[in-house]
């Protein structure tokens, strides 16, 4: 086993073995891009292949994801919301919410807090930092595979699960002091809104209520990205073409640029938006919608000028729920599209096939 893994429960007893540790610890988090970025060319590891790297062509930062006004959801208007959120899933894959009843303070003060994670002194954040993926809070530069992959994506990360909370919370970075009190709080709002929003598609699809409301929502996590500011953004990514391998996606990616979707082949910004979410479908919602939404490939670029903040809450099926197109979408004129199977399995799949978006879900599709 790790030491590092029981890192929390030796504190109070081995003060001296901790020491070392942190020491041990502070090493290994020289490979986080903000303990080293400052005033240095992009080293060659992070440069992608041009085929892959997002070059110098100017991307339209648009108007065309939609935005939708969630507070109309709560009157006459709310038919004609859930066709704009049901059109926008099918089309892009992607949305943005406003008016979304999540208090502004409570959005600034995790925001808030997120960047200050990111900017405590490396002894605050030795305790954290682990390179073992069994390790379910942890902070990690780049991607799991730091070690195995090719080029390195621009980007330190935090990871923690949010459910059940009373459970994660202890294992949640200690320091800022209020990151507990405020990610709960916020923890328990996103996942509210992400029920909300899976509540109007439910509608939209004829699904009825409370479908998604049980297992296929049980699990939450939330994962942080912070993107340094990068000395040659056209050659390197803070986070390459990947899906969503969950449900339902609930991104707050704060006021700076840097989300890109993929369209018919073209990418295309995510504008920034005072006080708006990101929401976007996961494979398993294109599944169970039988392809009727949409998991749209997405990357972040990054940027020269200012750090990145940015917060994706993800909801997922409980490791061991059953996934499969909705029984009531199938009829005579409809088949289905997947085979049933327990999520744990796509998981697997998706890990090993790198997020690579055909084969992530070939061995769950029926064919004839
Ligand atoms: C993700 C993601 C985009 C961003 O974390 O899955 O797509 O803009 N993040 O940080
Ligand atoms: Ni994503």
């Amino acid at each position: 086993m790790n030491p590092l893994y029981c890192y929390e429960s030796l504190h109070h007893n081995y003060p001296k073995q901790i020491k070392d540790l942190k020491n041990l610890n502070i090493q290994e988090m020289e490979k986080l891009v903000s303990s080293w970025f400052n005033n240095k060319t992009l080293p060659q590891s992070y440069i992608f292949p041009p085929e892959t790297r997002p070059g110098n062509h100017v991307i339209p930062r648009c108007n065309t994801i939609p935005v939708v006004d969630l507070s109309k959801a709560l009157a006459y208007e709310r038919t004609a919301v859930v066709q704009q959120i049901l059109e926008a899933s099918h089309e892009f894959g992607f949305f943005q919410v406003i008016n979304h009843g999540v208090s502004e303070n409570l959005v600034n003060d995790t925001m808030n807090v997120f960047k200050e994670f990111f900017e405590l002194p490396a002894e605050d954040k030795a305790g954290i930092y682990s390179e073992d993926l069994k390790r379910p809070c942890r902070l990690y530069t780049s991607s799991p595979n730091f070690n195995s992959e090719k080029v390195h994506l621009w980007r330190d990360s935090l990871r923690h699960p949010c459910h059940p909370l009373k459970e994660c919370i202890k294992i949640w970075p200690p320091k800022p002091t209020r990151y507990r009190e405020i990610v709960a709080a916020y923890s328990i709002e996103a996942k509210k809104l992400g029920l909300r929003i899976l509540g109007l598609l439910s509608e939209g699809l004829g699904l009825g209520s409370g479908f998604f409301g049980n297992k296929l929502s049980e699990s939450t996590v939330l994962s942080l990205n912070h993107y340094p500011p990068c000395p040659d953004p056209s050659l390197t990514l803070g986070v390459s073409k990947h899906c969503d391998p969950n449900l339902l996606t609930i991104l707050l990616q704060g006021d700076v640029y840097g989300l890109q979707v993929l369209k018919d082949g073209e990418w295309i910004g995510v504008e920034p938006l005072h006080n708006a979410f990101v929401v976007n479908i996961g494979h398993q919602l294109e599944i169970i919608s039988n392809n009727k939404l949409k998991s749209a490939e997405h990357r972040a670029v990054t940027n020269s000028k200012v750090a990145r903040t940015t917060a994706a809450f993800f909801i997922s099926p409980s490791d061991d729920c059953i996934i499969e197109p909705a029984k009531s979408l199938i009829g005579t004129d409809e088949s289905p599209v997947y085979r049933a199977f327990e999520f744990k399995e796509f998981l697997v799949n998706y890990i090993y096939m790198e997020g690579n978006f055909e084969k992530s879900v070939e061995p769950f599709k029926l064919h004839g």
